[in-house]
């Protein structure tokens, strides 16, 4: 990746065009980067589904406001960059209280977590989580919006730091993933009964043990793996189990206005507030991209442009 000048972008109808203030980096544009994802964008390319800015022009047909400050969920021309060209359905007014760098926070890892906790678990108030990876951009997300829901929320994290952090957002118990017996721990929590709702980060390493660690009647959303794994279908039979699969770019259009609607209300009523890791200038991207595949997460890494 590297920086090049283009000329200006103008809107068609129904498209806006955001100035960039910031970008967010999420594990996805490496994949795509790297030619390792089935979305295969034709090259050259610029990164980025995640931002946040300000509404500088708008097409015919368009509802929202020049000057408005907002975040983006897709961009026609990737938010790696001063201004991105945006269907208006992509563009979400970001309220005051939220910089533009935690604004670039919000899509991905936000949209991600409501959408396995509730339109894919079907999560209820009273239910208990385990955020499996609770310390990196999605997972922080996950653990806000299930505490902010009323569930019991149980978090790994790779580092001390990276487990703090998940305790402070609301998780009640946040043990160390690298450790042998922490799922033992994570049980004996529930006082053996086990968790409602897995969010896994990681299934390559983790469904197999998931599966040992579910109530009746539980479910694991697959988030994220990165190769294959061995499970005992048994271990689902025994507890009506089921294991859900997602990818956040099948949610449907109607899906998607409710996720958004809902976040909406939680940034506005502060339950819910993107944790910022790391800002690092646009020209640094490669060294972004290094930094989103390296364990320790803390949060979101965003590049300004
Ligand atoms: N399906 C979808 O639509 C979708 C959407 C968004 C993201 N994802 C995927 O979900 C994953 C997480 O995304 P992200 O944005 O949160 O990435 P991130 O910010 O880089 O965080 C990665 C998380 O995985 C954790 N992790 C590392 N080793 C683990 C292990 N052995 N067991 C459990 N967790 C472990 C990390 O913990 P430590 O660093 O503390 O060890 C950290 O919490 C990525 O693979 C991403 O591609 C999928």
């Amino acid at each position: 990746m590297r920086l090049e000048d283009v000329t200006d972008i103008r809107p068609g109808p129904g498209q806006v065009v955001v100035r960039v203030k910031a970008a967010g980096v999420n594990p996805a544009d490496t994949y795509m980067r790297s030619g390792t994802y089935a979305r295969k964008p034709a090259l050259p390319y610029t990164p980025g589904v995640d931002g946040a800015g300000v509404i500088e022009a708008v097409g015919e047909n368009v509802t929202l406001p020049v000057s408005m400050r907002v975040y983006t969920s897709g961009t026609l021309t990737g938010s790696y960059a001063e201004q991105a060209l945006c269907e208006e359905f992509d563009v979400h007014p970001l309220p005051e209280k939220l910089s533009f760098s935690q604004g670039a926070g919000i899509n991905v890892p936000y949209a991600t977590a409501y959408r396995a906790l509730f339109q894919r678990a079907h999560a209820l108030a009273g239910e208990t989580v385990l955020v499996h990876g609770a310390t990196g951009g999605v997972g922080i997300a996950a653990v806000q919006i299930a505490r902010a829901a009323g569930m019991k929320v149980i978090g790994t994290g790779g580092t001390a730091r990276g487990r703090e952090l998940a305790l402070q957002q609301g998780a009640t118990h946040v043990f160390d993933h690298g450790t042998p017996d922490y799922l033992d721990r994570a049980l004996a929590v529930t006082g053996g009964r086990g968790v409602d709702i897995v969010l896994e980060m990681l299934a390559n390493m983790n469904l197999g043990k998931d599966l040992k660690v579910l109530a009746a009647g539980g479910r694991v959303v697959v988030i994220g793996s990165r190769g294959r794994v061995e499970i005992d279908p048994r271990d689902t039979m025994s507890r009506d189990a089921s294991i859900l699969g997602m990818l956040l770019w099948n949610t449907p259009r109607h899906d998607a206005i409710s996720i958004h609607s809902a976040l909406g209300a939680g940034f506005e009523n502060g339950t819910l507030h993107p944790v910022l890791g790391k800002e690092m200038p646009l020209a640094d991207a490669p060294r972004a991209h290094q930094a989103i595949m390296q364990a320790g997460a803390y949060g979101k890494i965003v590049l300004i442009p």
